[in-house]
This record gives C-alpha cells, sequence and structure tokens, in this order.
C-alpha cells in the first residue's frame, strides 16, 4: 500500500508533501512561500529558497565524503576514449570552466547557447552555467543552422560554446561551420564563441569573434558558486510545438533539483553511490535530467556514452558498458533495443557479458511495445518498465514507481501517475471520460515542482498551448485512456507532433520547408509507423501546374532541404508526389485520416470531407509506393 498512500498524501496535502521532499537538499536559505502564484497567476515552487544547482550537484558531495567517488564515467566506442572523474575532479573542472565564462563577463541570468557531441566538456559548461546562474540551452547536434538561428535569435546568448565536431557511425560531424551559418542567419549576435577543438576535426576561428576553448581555461581563475532563488531559470531546452516556432521550455532551479533527487529515490530505486546510466544525449531533456543533473545531485555515479546502441563498434555494446561500470539502473529509448534486437535477435553478443549487477530498465521516449518490452525482459531478466514524460514535465509523469513500491508490470501500459500528478482523461467538454475510453491526457494544475513554469519570455504562448484547451489542467498533447486500477495507456500524440527514434519533431517545421520548394503547390508531412523508428515522417506535395519536373528530382531536393533546414534527425527521407490532398470543405487537410490510412487503421472520414474519392486514391497510391509499416 506505500504507493497508493504516498500518492494520496501528495495529492491531499501538496505544500506539506513537497516541503518534506525539499528538506533532503542543502539550501542556503529554506524557501518561505513553498506554492505561490507569480503576477501572471502562474504557479511556483519553493519561491525565497536561495541555493545553486552547481553546488548541490558537487561541492556539496566534495564536502560530505564524495570527493574520490567517481563523478562521471565517459565512454566514447566512436573515439575509443574512456576517462572517469571523481567529484573532486569534476568540480575542479567545472569552477575552472566557470571562471573562463566569468571572466567572458557571464553573470546571472546570462543565456549561453551549448552546441556540443557527448564530451565530458559539455557537462562542464552546463554545470559551469549552472554555478555563475546563467542560463543555459543546450541544442542537439543533429539539428541544422536554421533551427540554431532560431533558438539564437529567441535565446539571445551572451556566449556561444561549441565543439569542432562531433563523431556518427559512418561520418564526421563538423559542428563549427552550423554555428558559423546560424551566425549569419541569425538577427542576434553573441559576444563570443568559445570553441573546443577535437582531434579528428579542426574549426576555424573567427578573429576576434571565436576563442580557444583551451587557452582560455589555461588562464582562467576557478569560479565559485552564485546563490540563486529556486525560481530563478536554470536552463531553456527548445521543443518542437505544432507551428515552425520550437518552444522555450524553462525549467527552475529549485523545483527541478528537488524533483530530480526524489525520483532518483523513488522512481529509479537508486541509492547514492550506484551508477546510473541514462543512454540519451545531453541536446534532449533525458540528457539534461538523467545524464548530468539527477544523478549528480543525488550522488550517483553516472555514465556519458558518446556512441550509438550498434555499430559502435557492434549490437552488444550496451551490455558491455554495463557490466564494465556495473550499472544499476539502465535509462534508453525503446527504439535502441530494437535497433539491437535487428541486428542480434538471439542475444548472441549478450551471452559475452555478465549483466547480473542491473536492477531495473526504464524506457521512455515513445510507447514501448509489447515485443520489444518482452524481448528486453529475456536479455536482462529484471523488470522492464515502461514511463512517460516531456520535456515539458522533466522527470517521469507516469511511472511504476519502484524506489517505493514496485507494482505489477502492464505491458503497453506507461503505469499509474507519480506521485503529485493527478493524472485525467478528458473529453471535449473538460469532463473525464469513463474507464477504458480514450480522451486527452492533461494533468490537474499547478503541476508539481520541477515541471515547466512557463515558456522563454511567452507567457501568452503558455498559456494558449497548455492552460486553455482544459481550463485547471494542464494539457500535455497526448491521448490515452486508464484502466480500473488507474494504470494509464498512451496512445500517441493528438497533435502534429511525432516520434522518430524517440526524437521529438514537427511535422507543420517540416512542411513548412516543403512548401517553400518552388515547384509545390501545396503539402502534408504525416508519421507514419515504422518498425525500428516508431514513427518516420512522409512528405505528399502537389506540383505547381505546368512544371515539367520529374517525382524523383523534387523528392530528392525536398530531402536535402529539410536536411539543411531542420538537420538529420528529421529523417525525412520519402516525399511522394499526389494530384491533390484530401481536405474538408473548408479546405483543412485531413492530416489525421491520411495516418490512418498509411497505417492500415480502421478510420471514419470526417463528414466535412470535400470529396471522399480520394482518400482511395491515396491508400492505392501508400500501397504501391510502401509506405507505411505497421508490423510491430
Ligand atoms: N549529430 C549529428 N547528426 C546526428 C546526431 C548528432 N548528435 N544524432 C543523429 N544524427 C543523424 C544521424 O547520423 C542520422 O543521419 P543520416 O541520415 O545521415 O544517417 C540522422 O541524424 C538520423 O538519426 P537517428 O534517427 O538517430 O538514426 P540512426 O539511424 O543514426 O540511429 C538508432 C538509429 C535507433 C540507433 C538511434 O536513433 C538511437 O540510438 N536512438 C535512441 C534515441 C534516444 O536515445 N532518444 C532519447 C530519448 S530517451
Ligand atoms: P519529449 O518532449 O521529446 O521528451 O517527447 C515527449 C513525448 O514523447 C510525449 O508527449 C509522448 O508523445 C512521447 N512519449 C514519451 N514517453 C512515452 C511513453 N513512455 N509512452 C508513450 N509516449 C511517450
Amino acid at each position: 500500500m506505500t504507493y497508493q498512500k504516498e500518492y494520496q498524501n501528495s495529492l491531499t496535502d501538496p505544500i506539506t508533501y513537497w516541503t518534506e521532499q525539499a528538506k533532503a537538499l542543502d539550501w542556503f536559505s529554506f524557501p518561505e512561500n513553498i506554492l505561490s502564484q507569480d503576477e501572471d497567476e502562474l504557479y511556483r515552487w519553493y519561491k525565497g529558497g536561495k541555493m545553486n544547482t552547481s553546488y548541490l550537484a558537487l561541492d556539496y558531495h566534495v564536502a560530505n565524503g564524495r570527493a574520490e567517488q567517481t563523478a562521471l564515467i565517459y565512454d566514447s566506442p566512436v573515439t575509443n576514449t574512456k576517462e572517469q572523474y571523481t567529484y573532486q575532479e569534476l568540480l575542479d573542472e567545472t569552477a575552472r570552466f566557470a571562471g573562463v565564462l566569468k571572466a567572458q563577463g557571464v553573470e546571472k541570468g546570462d543565456r549561453v547557447i551549448i552546441y556540443m557531441p557527448m564530451i565530458p566538456q559539455v557537462v562542464f559548461a552546463m554545470l559551469a552555467c549552472a554555478r555563475l546562474g546563467a542560463v543555459h540551452s543546450v541544442v542537439f547536434g543533429g539539428f541544422a543552422a536554421h533551427e540554431l538561428a532560431i533558438r539564437i535569435d529567441d535565446a539571445k546568448p551572451k556566449l556561444i560554446l561549441v565543439a569542432s565536431g562531433g563523431k556518427e557511425i559512418e561520418r564526421i560531424v563538423p559542428y563549427k561551420p552550423i554555428i558559423d551559418k546560424a551566425l549569419r542567419e541569425a538577427t542576434f549576435q553573441p559576444q563570443a564563441c568559445i570553441v573546443y577543438q577535437r582531434d579528428f576535426v579542426k574549426a576555424a576561428l573567427q578573429e576576434g569573434r571565436d576563442f580557444d576553448w583551451e587557452t582560455l581555461l589555461a588562464q582562467a581563475e576557478p569560479a565559485t558558486y552564485t546563490p540563486v532563488d529556486a525560481t530563478d531559470p536554470l536552463y531553456i531546452l527548445y521543443t518542437s510545438g505544432t507551428t515552425g516556432q520550437p518552444k522555450g521550455i524553462v525549467r527552475d532551479n529549485g523545483g527541478h533539483a528537488v524533483a530530480l533527487h526524489y525520483s532518483m529515490k523513488n522512481v529509479y530505486g537508486v541509492v547514492p553511490g550506484d551508477t546510473y546510466w541514462a543512454a540519451s544525449d545531453v541536446g534532449w531533456v533525458v540528457g539534461h535530467s538523467y545524464i548530468v543533473y539527477a544523478p549528480l545531485v543525488y550522488g550517483c555515479t553516472t555514465v556519458l556514452f558518446e556512441g550509438k546502441p550498434i555499430k559502435t563498434p557492434d549490437a552488444g555494446t550496451f551490455w558491455r558498458v554495463i557490466e564494465e561500470y556495473q550499472v544499476k539502473v539502465f535509462f534508453t529509448a525503446p527504439t535502441a533495443f530494437r535497433a539491437i534486437k535487428k541486428e542480434d535477435a538471439q542475444g548472441k553478443l549478450k551471452e559475452q557479458y555478465d549483466t547480473s549487477c542491473l536492477k531495473y530498465l526504464f524506457l521512455a521516449g515513445e510507447r514501448t511495445d509489447i515485443n520489444t518490452l518482452n524481448w528486453c525482459e529475456k536479455m536482462l531478466q529484471v523488470p522492464v518498465i515502461d514511463h512517460w514524460w516531456q520535456t515539458e514535465s522533466g522527470y517521469p509523469m507516469l511511472a511504476n514507481m519502484a524506489g517505493l513500491e514496485l507494482q505489477p508490470i502492464k505491458p503497453g501500459s506507461a503505469g499509474p501517475p507519480v506521485c503529485g500528478f493527478e493524472v485525467a482523461i478528458l473529453d471535449h467538454d473538460n469532463q473525464e471520460v469513463a474507464i477504458g475510453e480514450e480522451g486527452a491526457v492533461a494533468i490537474r494544475y499547478p503541476l508539481p515542482p520541477g515541471c515547466l513554469p512557463n515558456l522563454w519570455e511567452d507567457t501568452p504562448r503558455f498559456k494558449k498551448s497548455y492552460l486553455s484547451a482544459y481550463p485547471g489542467y494542464y494539457f500535455s498533447g497526448d491521448g490515452g485512456y486508464k484502466d480500473e486500477e488507474g494504470y494509464v495507456f498512451i496512445t500517441g500524440r493528438i497533435d502534429d507532433i511525432i516520434n522518430v527514434a524517440g526524437h521529438r519533431l514537427s511535422t507543420a517545421e517540416m512542411e513548412e520547408v516543403v512548401a517553400a520548394h518552388p515547384a509545390v503547390a501545396e503539402c502534408a508531412v504525416i508519421g507514419v509507423a515504422d518498425e525500428l523508428k516508431g514513427q518516420i515522417p512522409v512528405g505528399f506535395f502537389v506540383l505547381k501546374t505546368g512544371l515539367s519536373v520529374t517525382e524523383t528530382t523534387i523528392e530528392k531536393e525536398l530531402i536535402k532541404m529539410v536536411r539543411d533546414t531542420i538537420g538529420p534527425v528529421a529523417a525525412f527521407k520519402r516525399a511522394i508526389q499526389v494530384d491533390r490532398l484530401p481536405k474538408t470543405r473548408s479546405g483543412k487537410i485531413l492530416r489525421k485520416t491520411m495516418r490512418a490510412i498509411a497505417d492500415k487503421q480502421t478510420f471514419k472520414p470526417p463528414s466535412t470531407i470535400d470529396d471522399m474519392s480520394v482518400l482511395g486514391e491515396l491508400e492505392v497510391l501508400m500501397n504501391e509506393k510502401t509506405i507505411g509499416n505497421c508490423g510491430r
């Protein structure tokens, strides 16, 4: 009964509940006001509390017996490098890099954009920003220059931190030219760029604007931590929305530290000193929360893995890392295991490793399909726990809280709600639907600590995107249903966001790019089920009349345009010419219906459809072109 009791307590008296959880941290001054509302009537946790996240992640542990414990393990099969940093060493590196930032004039509240691959310097950089109270905004390496330019113009960073490049499975990705291109496009210009040069790719530095990381570091004095308010922002992380403009999710310092500390203990069931590995990327929220902040704030050892589940060098690499560092809890996206299973279905490579150190496998980023769940259980012989969250929440909202009390696992469900989250399945009239019936997944507002308090400098969009559709609730954008025991089954996004290999992408953004092609009259981009990546984007375009261009030429050009504008991560590899698109009589494109046809699902066309025959045409075309793959 521990879970049920704890969950009820968290909802009945949230103030007492989250006061107790906050006591686990070493505040410089404990918050006077646990929950309050700001001038925009948005809720804020721990107002008046003074603290510093970098202090909690480093200095606190060094002063409390963890100086010699390994804090960070860097394992990079793509460069054949392995390094380890104790808490003392990580503190020293962070303090020195904070000194570099300080010498550049970075102060509390200044923004710093970080565009770097999975190397220890990215961790030093994030923690160094936090140390000074500066607000970092990490941009995932798979995004192209235009995406960076949007973020630069929105965040207005004083500095940009960049590495010369990263390594993908079969290619080197030079990062610096992407920054240079983004800065040519952006209106806002930062004061300087600090460039970390890697051995295998050298970046050209622009005199007066770009500075060499190591040169500045050699001259820097270590900087101490700056106390910040609990409600001060720690970072901005941009994520896809339903328009071409990404949303700047803001995370505050106090609620974030409390929530992550809480989740390590109660959701993931680790104890300080354990090794925790999240195989994600620091460019995503999973990387922010569970590679960097949560394991360190909680006193664990974290693994920074610069590689892929396969081909680096093989599909046994995950098993190797688990054994080598005695990982106790492992977290990744289901797609990673589908990739491994595709290469080594029988688990032959698994036989070479002893993974008995592992206690739990957690999966998120997309729904865990039952085949993958079963396969992982068979391979690892541990509970495999699907859990649901978003960039906005920063930590799980639905999860089997293994640290509190492991509940029965129900395949297909992301679990019951995490303490603090009152999850409701709503209909269009804001009413809870019956058990088993599908609706919009919403959370009673105010959300618990750690979730986004607002969007970066865009309160109206925050209210419109999340709070207005279902009054009194935060709307997640996902659909789902509940069973009689309160377990929630997420059925997927009910907006135009798609999930490709665990990466959240906006089809609206892709449509903007496709529509900009001079030969395209109109278009639609939809997410189609894919065996490996969960979903992949597919574009459908109608050509302007009187043009003599081939479909193949246009397809190639569109693929290049999306790759150059959004980035390779969009995985946009198919564009199909159609004579017309299905629409309502008022001209709205029926994307949901198109998706259903591609995924071979039964569907009921809306009564407002303009011409039913177009659906038949599309079905024939999709079959011809083998679009859609719902074999999972
Ligand atoms: N920098 C530059 N390019 C990147 C990149 C980065 N950090 N990350 C991905 N890309 C590129 C890839 O090289 C690929 O390019 P390509 O079209 O030239 O092949 C493209 O973006 C698409 O990448 P991805 O969707 O990751 O496909 P993949 O075929 O390289 O790998 C998986 C497939 C399943 C192995 C991989 O997606 C994976 O490990 N996914 C797990 C995702 C994850 O951890 N998500 C976080 C949420 S928990
Ligand atoms: P992101 O903000 O990138 O973390 O993506 C969040 C979105 O990923 C959610 O809104 C869901 O659509 C999807 N998602 C994440 N975890 C799960 C899960 N366990 N089950 C189903 N969908 C998930």
